[in-house]
Order: structure tokens, then C-alpha cells, then sequence
């Protein structure tokens, strides 16, 4: 590129206001939301990092194309445009839309877990694992030893570690397996991408064992754009075609819209086995709706089909991959402790290493998340012992792997002054950093508390 600005491939054609709180103001907002950002208001959020899940702006072409929405109950022509797009992407031909991500978890990982069962995966997103949980199976992590050190410039730290794989199946036998998920790009992991070789190396040790291999493919074009830029012998192949090779080394995928196909809603299970398509379509009717709409409407379908055709494109994706990587490198040079390289759809920093002096029981991410909020309106969420820690049997806190905080950029929705307005917000991070405390959880739920948990300032 000739030009060191990364500018926004795209027009700006309809705005949304943002209420410029001032800090007095978002103490305030901070004290009554129990220091849980989740439980803000989203007008009292002046720049929103919480999530790049069904934040996308939808394009004039997703736009028109919703009003081509088909919504007869059954077969209707928004169907057929949904299924084409997404077999014409995967070539599973079983495919059930489901309202979200979770919905198609549920479904898919409801029939296949229960007491007994093993679920293996690179890192299980916290819906994944919530869901394989409440069947009363067990979800083992085992991403590779480069992913815990923070600094490496390892090029596919979203890997799975391929020896514990076959050993972890080996010990709990095949049957006993629902299923190995990789994660694409790893979300919980720090949006790391996954290489084609691991994908087959995963594939390769599941045929071994006769497992079910599934992708949670919701980040595929980013992490497509990582492979064709890191790994050797995709250079000269498209985005699409390198996810469509990676479709090819699985059974099936899990996806929720809201990320890589641009939409606010939706979700989807695709599948090879007829079976087990047919065991989940049951689930589907019962819970969702009719195999042809699911939960989903006929002009939802319809602006799916649009996203997965512009994701590819390669315009957007290089704007999208640099943008995060200039927000990322940006902070970095102001002493943050980011995660690195930087990953695809978020900026992750490293609370614990930040605020060496806040105990891990006294939550680090969820201080730097309330500090960023106060500061600079910036809402953003902890991954990290809140969100995965659990406890032991004298109620101490077991804490998570890593103390992660997340800044995930929504798709199409901010400017570079919005992210350079954010890099200034972290010089009062690190002014503030002696002076900042832990916090106490003192209400949760049992399952997911990251969502609604109470806390108090310590
Ligand atoms: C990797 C991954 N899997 C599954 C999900 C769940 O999707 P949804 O929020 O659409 O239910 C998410 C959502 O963030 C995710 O990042």
C-alpha cells in the first residue's frame, strides 16, 4: 500500500448519535450499573467495545435486500437464498437456521452431550462451554503452549494442541467423545487465528478415532485473511477459498451471523451426516421454528445471504484486520500489555500484568474495564476470572488461564478518529495505573455471571 492510512472502504449514508457523557456522569451510571458494564444503558456509552457480535453497520446492499424478504412459512424464496449461500461456502448440505450462535449450540451440543461426555476444544467460547455444561458433559481447553505467553509473535497461536488431542480421546475413549470444536478465531483465546495445517491435522486425529469434528466458524473470513498472509501455499488463493478448504476438513460448523456475516441476528448449524442433521432438525422444530426459517425471519436470511458474499471481500478485510492492528500496536506503545500479535475482531490486554499490584480474586480485567468506562465512556468486557473462574469447595476462587480484557471492534461502525479518541484514553490508564483497585463480586448467577453479576469497589 502506498499510503500509511488505513481509510474505511465504504460511505457513510445514515448516522447514529452519540451522547457525550461527561466522567461525573459516568460514575454515576457506573455506581448504578453495580460496576458491571454489561448493565449500562447503551446510551451512556460513548464508544462501544463490548462486542463485535450483531454490532455490524449492514451495507445498502443487506438493506435492500431485506426488503426482498420472503416470509411464507415454508420454502420460502429467502430460504433458498440463505441455504445456496452458505452451501455454495461449506458444502454441508444439512443446513438449520437458528435465531443466534447459542440457539445452534444448544441444538447441536444438547443432542450430543449429556453425563459422561467429553467435548474438546481449542477454547470453548463461554456460550459453547455453558451449553456443553448444562447437559452434563465436560469441556476440555487445550490450546497450544504459544497461546499463554503473551509477547510470542507466534503466527497461529489460535491452535489446538494436536498431541493432547489424540492423547485426551485415547483416555476417554471415542464413544465417549460428542465432539472436537475448533474455534475459528479463537474468541476466548484472544482472537487468535487457526492454520489450515492444524484444521487437518485435527481432522486427520478425529478420523483416527472416529470423532465428530466441528468448526465454530463464526470469525472464518478474518481468520481466512491470517492464512493467507502467514501460512505458506495460500498466498495466491482467495479468502473464500481458503475457508472453503477448511470447511472441507470438518463435519460440520456452528455459526453465529452476528460476527463474520455482517447481520445484528442470526445464526446457524450446518452438518454432512444426515442423522445427526436429522436428530438436531427435531430440536430445531421444537425450539426454533420450521426447518426453512428456523429462528430466523425471511429478510434476516436474506441480508445473512448478502453478508458471507461481502465479508470476502478483500478491500474490507484488509481495512478490517489493520484497523484492529493499528489500535492494538497503538496502545502497545504506550506500555500496554497486549496481547500479541493482535488478533482479528479485538484488541486483548493483559489485566493481570497491568495492574500487577490488583490480586486475582480481586478481578484486574473487570478494574481496567469500569477504569476505561469512567475515563473515556469506552465499554468493553473482562475475559478473564470473571467470566470463566470458578470456585473450590471452600469457596476460594479458582482463577482463569489468562486475565484478559477485551476491546472488540464492531464491523463497519467506527471511524479511525473514534480509535485514535481511544488510544488518548489509554494515556489516563496508565496515569491512573498506581492508584486503581480491585473489585468484589457480591451477587451472581450460577451460570454465565459475567452478564449480570453485582460487584463493589474495593
Ligand atoms: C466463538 C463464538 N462462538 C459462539 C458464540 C455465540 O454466538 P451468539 O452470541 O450468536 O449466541 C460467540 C459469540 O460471541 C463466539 O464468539
Amino acid at each position: 500500500m502506498k499510503f500509511r492510512t488505513i481509510i474505511e472502504p465504504f460511505k457513510i449514508k445514515s448516522v447514529e448519535s452519540i451522547h457525550m457523557s461527561t466522567e461525573d456522569e459516568r460514575i454515576k451510571y457506573l455506581e448504578a450499573a453495580h460496576y458491571n458494564p454489561f448493565l449500562l444503558n447503551s446510551n451512556q456509552v460513548i464508544i462501544d467495545f463490548l462486542t463485535d457480535s450483531g454490532t455490524s453497520a449492514m451495507s445498502n446492499e443487506q438493506w435492500a435486500a431485506m426488503m426482498r424478504g420472503d416470509e411464507s412459512y415454508a420454502g420460502a424464496q429467502s430460504w433458498e437464498r440463505f441455504y445456496n449461500a452458505i452451501f455454495d461456502l461449506t458444502s454441508y448440505p444439512f443446513i438449520l437456521p437458528t435465531h443466534q450462535g447459542r440457539a445452534a449450540e444448544r441444538i447441536l451440543y444438547g443432542h450430543l452431550g449429556g453425563e459422561g461426555k467429553v467435548f474438546i476444544s481449542n477454547t470453548h467460547f463461554d456460550t459453547t462451554r455453558a451449553n456443553i455444561e448444562f447437559s452434563g458433559a465436560t469441556a476440555y481447553d487445550i490450546p497450544i503452549e504459544e497461546s499463554k505467553n503473551h509477547d510470542s509473535n507466534y503466527s497461529f497461536k489460535g491452535n489446538l494442541d494436536c498431541d493432547k488431542l489424540d492423547t485426551l480421546i485415547t483416555e476417554h475413549k471415542s464413544e465417549n467423545i460428542g465432539a472436537v470444536i475448533l474455534t475459528v478465531t479463537n474468541n476466548s483465546g484472544g482472537g487468535q487465528p487457526v492454520s489450515m495445517q492444524n484444521a487437518k491435522d485435527v481432522a486427520d486425529i478425529c478420523k483416527k478415532h472416529n470423532v465428530l469434528f466441528i468448526l465454530d466458524c463464526c470469525r472464518i473470513a478474518e481468520n481466512s485473511y491470517f492464512i493467507k498472509h502467514r501460512e505458506k501455499g495460500f498466498e495466491n488463493h482467495t479468502y473464500k477459498e481458503i475457508a472453503q478448504q477448511m470447511f472441507a476438513l470438518a463435519d460440520g460448523c456452528v455459526m453465529s451471523a452476528k460476527k463474520d456475516a455482517l447481520v445484528n441476528m442470526g445464526g446457524f448449524l450446518a452438518l454432512n451426516d444426515e442423522k445427526l442433521a436429522e436428530a438436531c432438525t427435531n430440536l430445531l422444530i421444537i425450539t426454533e421454528g420450521f426447518t426453512t426459517y428456523g429462528g430466523l425471519s425471511g429478510r434476516d436470511m436474506e441480508a445473512i445471504a448478502v453478508g458471507l458474499t461481502e465479508i470476502f471481500d478483500k478491500d474490507y478485510l484488509y481495512y478490517r484486520i489493520k484497523s484492529t492492528e493499528y489500535l492494538g500496536e497503538k496502545i502497545r506503545e504506550k506500555g500496554i500489555p497486549v496481547m500479541y500479535p493482535i488478533g482479528g475482531h479485538a484488541v486483548y490486554i493483559n489485566s493481570a500484568q497491568l495492574y500487577d499490584h490488583i490480586p486475582l480474586n480481586q478481578y484486574p480485567g473487570q478494574a481496567l474495564v469500569c477504569e476505561l468506562y469512567r475515563i473515556g465512556g469506552v465499554r468493553c468486557v473482562e475475559v478473564g476470572s470473571v467470566m470463566f473462574g470458578k470456585y473450590d469447595e471452600r469457596g476460594e476462587l479458582i482463577p482463569a488461564a489468562m486475565e484478559l480484557v477485551r476491546l472488540a471492534i464492531p464491523r463497519r461502525v467506527y471511524t479511525q478518529s473514534h480509535v485514535d479518541y481511544v488510544i488518548e484514553v489509554f494515556d489516563e490508564i496508565v496515569k491512573n495505573k498506581a492508584q486503581t483497585k480491585g473489585y468484589k463480586i457480591i451477587k451472581e448467577p450460577k451460570l454465565l455471571r459475567h452478564f449480570t453479576a453485582h460487584f463493589e469497589k474495593l
